[in-house]
């Protein structure tokens, strides 16, 4: 538990203090005109004008260009795109894990342009679960640990944190290794056990980025057969891919190119995508 400034550490929300995430005054004021959009009908995850620039070393990165998206409740989305895009960047703002330098977002209709990082934290604990990239496992937790942690954060009774750990560890073939550290694992083994932490507290918003990175065709149908369950559950999926195949068992595929949504096609089951935007960037036919 000492590593707690890695990602995968705040994404279990760690970090996070309830007591100290009460909403600010200007918040309150702003409360009665965003109420209206409380309610059956809200998005789960809307968005608005999203910017982010990372500004390091070299020169800086235009990741997102003004994003304006809105997921339902139950829906799920592929977002495919070249390496660069800026998919990763934009799950990253969706979840609160950073900052948009514009833009606007509502969570369940509740605007979160003012929350501090406690009530993000907070707020991720209890509705959003996320797959990281590069897993962000804790490296001095054990698997089960791992997997475990967030439940037992969000105040699960630890025999249920263990049940729900045991059956996401078989679901996702890892059953025995429960035990292992994240470093004695493969690259593919660790992805599904962050998986599995992301999943443990049944989210209804799932932001999963490339979970089957990498996976062979075996992981990626473990994979798929999870995601597709909670889907019918009803819990919502953001899912960045370059997996045509996982691509394809989602309802609407967004294509991101150079910061901005190029393309944005609902699914039917067992037709090809209908596009509306610009092409070369969606290849679900093959
Ligand atoms: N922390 C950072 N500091 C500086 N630049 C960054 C940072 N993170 C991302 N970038 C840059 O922002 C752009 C978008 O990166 P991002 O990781 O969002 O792309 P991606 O679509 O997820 O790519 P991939 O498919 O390779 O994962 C890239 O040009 C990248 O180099
Ligand atoms: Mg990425």
């Amino acid at each position: 538990m000492s590593d707690d400034s890695t990602p995968g550490l705040r994404a279990a929300g760690a970090e996070a203090d309830a007591r100290s995430a009460g909403p600010g005054a200007r918040e309150s004021a702003e409360a009665g005109a965003k109420s209206a959009e409380v309610g059956a009908e809200s998005p789960v995850l809307r968005s608005e004008g999203l910017v982010k620039t990372h500004r390091g070393e070299g020169a800086p990165a235009h990741a997102v260009r003004g994003v304006d998206l809105s997921v339902r409740k139950g829906e799920f989305v592929a977002v495919t795109g070249p390496s660069g895009a800026g998919k990763s960047t934009l799950l990253h703002l969706l979840g609160g894990l950073q900052r948009p330098d514009s833009g606007s977002i509502w969570l369940d209709g509740e605007c979160a342009d003012r929350w501090s990082e406690a009530r993000w934290a907070v707020e991720r604990r209890k509705r959003i679960g996320i797959v990281f990239q590069f897993f962000n496992l804790v490296s001095d937790l054990s698997v089960a640990d791992n997997v475990e942690l967030p439940a037992l954060l969000a105040g699960v009774p630890p025999k249920r944190a263990r049940a729900e750990r045991t059956e996401l560890l078989a679901e996702l073939g890892l059953t025995g290794k429960e035990r292992s550290m994240p470093g004695e694992l493969s690259g593919g083994e660790q992805q599904r056990v962050a998986l599995a932490r992301a999943l443990v507290n049944r989210p209804p918003l799932l932001l999963a980025d490339e979970p089957a990175g990498s996976l062979d065709s075996k992981g990626t149908r473990e994979v798929m057969r999870l995601l597709s369950r909670f889907h019918q559950r009803g819990q919502t999926i953001v899912l960045v891919t370059h997996d045509a195949r996982l691509a394809s068992a989602a309802d609407r595929v967004i294509s991101f190119f150079d910061g901005r949504i190029a393309d944005d096609a609902e699914l039917d089951a067992g037709t090809p995508p209908r596009r509306t935007g610009i092409s070369g960037v969606l290849e679900l036919r093959d």
